[in-house]
């Protein structure tokens, strides 16, 4: 289906919570404990049927965020339920790694065939910092994500100034070695912790160059539909993928809508437009009912976010989103 600007909107990203066991600076606040409650979630039958008139909409693939996902209650099971609907044909996962050493295999078998991981460091005292967590498991889930098969992996590493900048090198020489895909990521000015982020906003163009020097680079490509644009490694043929929403957007080829795990449509990361699905869910709608409020929402997305221009206009945290 169409918007209103001609885009065509193939790609929902679902939230199944708003929880998360690690703390990113740039998403939650240090002591943040005021999530949704689990009765606002939408249960599996819910999210199913709105993913089957999604797919009827022309929606091929669907992407499970959080919060961190994993932390959802029996998600290998909603993973398989998802992945076998009529006409989704990619389903993957974006995840900070914590828990993937033990649901990687059963993920895979669900029918999840790639997946993204946040990593901002690699080393421990600077990611307890910035995530509050231990790197050694996000590091373990790495490598049973590796192990089990999921690919491409893609590593995604956001960019704060005096934080983690300097480690950019060490970081593409580590996903070389690996055969991982490092995504590079300007902040996005989302909720408090992100407006407090975009202080050490780094323009990635200067970064950009420098890679593409050192690596002897060309410009490349990456299946997945998204906003990054890529550098192919002359040697190893390794993909640096660069995400810069503040320096060069890319609103115009957007292609998604977002689901949050209480049922609201967000049609744009960086605007406040919703569409309550969870109230016409729970008092009886008819399908073609609900594919008539889900036409009316993609008809309604914003042309673009306004990080620049309105810096602080998108209150809600990252986590209530998944990006
Ligand atoms: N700016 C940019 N990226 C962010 N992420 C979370 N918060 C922000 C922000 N304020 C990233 C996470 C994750 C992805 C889903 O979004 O690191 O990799
Ligand atoms: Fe959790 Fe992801 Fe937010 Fe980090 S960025 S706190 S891993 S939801």
């Amino acid at each position: 289906m169409l918007d209103s600007f001609g885009r065509k909107i193939e790609y929902l990203r679902l939230s199944v919570t708003d929880r998360c066991d690690l703390r990113c600076q740039y998403c939650l606040p240090k002591k943040f404990n005021h999530f949704l409650e689990p009765e606002s979630w939408l249960t599996f039958d819910e999210i199913e049927r709105v993913i089957r008139l999604f797919s009827e909409l022309g929606v091929q693939r669907i992407r499970l965020t959080g919060g961190e996902p994993l932390t959802r209650k029996n998600i290998v099971e909603l993973a398989q339920r998802i992945s076998t609907v009529e006409g989704i044909d990619d389903l993957s996962l974006s995840t900070n790694a914590t828990r993937l050493q033990h649901l990687a295999k059963p993920l895979k078998a669900a029918g999840v065939s790639r997946i993204n991981v946040s990593l901002d460091t690699l080393d421990n005292a600077n990611y307890r910092r910035i995530t509050g967590g231990l790197l050694d498991k996000a590091l373990s889930g790495i490598d049973a994500a590796y192990e089990a098969g999921l690919s491409p992996i893609k590593i995604n590493m956001v960019l704060m100034k005096g934080i983690n900048d300097h480690e950019v090198d060490e970081m593409v020489t580590f996903c070389m070695a690996r055969n991982l895909t490092l995504r590079l990521i300007e902040t996005m000015p989302i909720g408090e912790p992100g407006f407090e982020a975009t202080a050490q906003y780094v323009n990635l163009q200067s970064i950009e160059n420098r890679l593409a020097k050192k690596f002897a680079a060309v410009p490349g490509h990456m299946p997945g539909g998204g906003p990054a644009r890529y550098l192919k490694a002359g040697e190893s043929g390794a993909h640096i993928g660069f995400i810069t929403p503040k320096s060069q957007h890319f609103c115009e080829t957007c292609n998604r809508v977002r689901l949050t795990a209480d049922g609201q449509l967000y049609l744009c990361l960086g605007q406040n437009d919703k569409v309550d699905l969870a109230t016409p869910l729970r008092t009886g709608v008819t399908d073609d009912g609900l594919l008539n409020i889900l036409e009316q929402a993609i008809l309604a997305k914003p042309e673009k976010h306004e990080f620049n221009d309105k810096p602080y206009q998108v209150l809600r945290f990252m986590s209530t989103t998944g990006g």
